[in-house]
């Protein structure tokens, strides 16, 4: 692995975690955003969740300054030209991608497998904008991904048996589980979950329960994590919209249809956590009810 580049495209909250998670375990590591700025925001969130492992205990200062080392942050795409992998995590904009994928396309080595970590966009509509659809996958990781487990692995339509077999290899390297899905709308998870969502946003909506008791709810009763409400602030609900929008253009059936409520709240810049306000109210520093709008 010492001698393996990975190249991950977008150093933001997903393109971060992952450039740490494949220099945790030995890869070379090039990280690509678009100015500067943006390249020193992602390096800064590494360090800082290296830096929470040195104080829990679980790293050294010595291993902590060795995974820094292979992650060389940068705004050129020419430094993904010895990449074997390229994971592609910038914004949830199928041009943009396209755009990113087609330039690589004409830098990389013929052989380099293309990921893209996209929650939504069909792996079939991104590939065509290369000339290696057969070399193209989705690998789509959960976030954080310093900590979730499970990773889908999304072939498209012309994706080869020898990119699927790559990319499972790649992710396990990575320590990470891997599942096979077909390139569906919202693939597997966020499938299932947006169902699980939309019918938590309609027991809002008809007064069954309160945002708060919802969650409560699943968490206590199904054992899940996080409730619908608070997992939706953490991914932010632009993203969560999105994955509606998608999953209702792609099988053309109104069950599908996002909230009206959670698109009024995108509309007004409330995004969840990332912007201090969602479901719930981040701005004192802690998680409590909005007292500000009636849902
Ligand atoms: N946030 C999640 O929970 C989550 C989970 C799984 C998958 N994803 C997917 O991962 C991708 C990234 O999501 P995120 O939450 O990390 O977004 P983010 O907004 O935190 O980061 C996106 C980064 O991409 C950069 N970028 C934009 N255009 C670029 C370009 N042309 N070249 C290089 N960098 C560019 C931005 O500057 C930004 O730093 C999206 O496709 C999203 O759907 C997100």
């Amino acid at each position: 692995m010492e001698n393996q580049c990975i190249a991950v495209i977008g150093a933001g909250q997903m393109g971060s975690g992952i450039a740490q998670v494949a220099a945790e375990v030995g890869y070379r590591v090039i990280l690509h955003d678009v100015t500067p700025d943006f390249v020193q925001n992602g390096m800064s969130r590494i360090d800082k969740a290296l830096s929470a492992h040195v104080q829990k205990g679980k790293i050294d200062e010595e291993k902590k300054r060795g995974i820094l080392s292979r992650i060389q942050g940068t705004v050129s795409y020419d430094q993904a030209r010895d990449a074997h992998v390229i994971v592609e995590a910038v914004f949830e904009d199928a041009d943009v991608k396209t755009h990113i994928f087609s330039t690589l396309d004409g830098i990389c080595r013929p052989e380099t497998v293309f990921a893209t970590n996209t929650s939504s966009i069909p792996i079939t509509r991104l590939a065509a904008s290369v000339r290696r659809a057969d070399r193209f996958i989705g690998i789509h990781f959960f976030n954080p991904p310093q900590i979730m487990r499970l990773v889908e692995i999304i072939p498209g339509l012309k994706t080869s048996p020898e990119t699927v077999r790559q990319a499972r290899q790649f992710v396990d390297s990575l320590k990470k589980e891997s599942v096979l899905v077909k390139d569906v709308p919202g693939f597997l998870v966020n499938r299932i979950n947006a169902a699980l969502r939309l019918e938590a946003y309609n027991c809002l909506l008809e007064g069954v329960a309160s945002v708060e008791d919802i969650d409560k709810a699943l968490k206590l009763a199904l054992g899940h994590p996080m409730g619908p409400f608070e997992l939706a602030d953490f991914v932010g609900l632009d993203i969560g919209l999105s994955v509606l929008k998608t999953l209702h253009d792609g099988y053309k059936d109104p069950k599908w249809r996002p909230s009206l409520l959670l698109e009024k709240l995108v509309l007004s810049g409330d995004l969840g956590r990332k912007t201090g306000k969602g479901w719930y109210d981040y701005t004192s520093g802690q998680k409590v009810p909005r007292t500000d709008v009636q849902f």
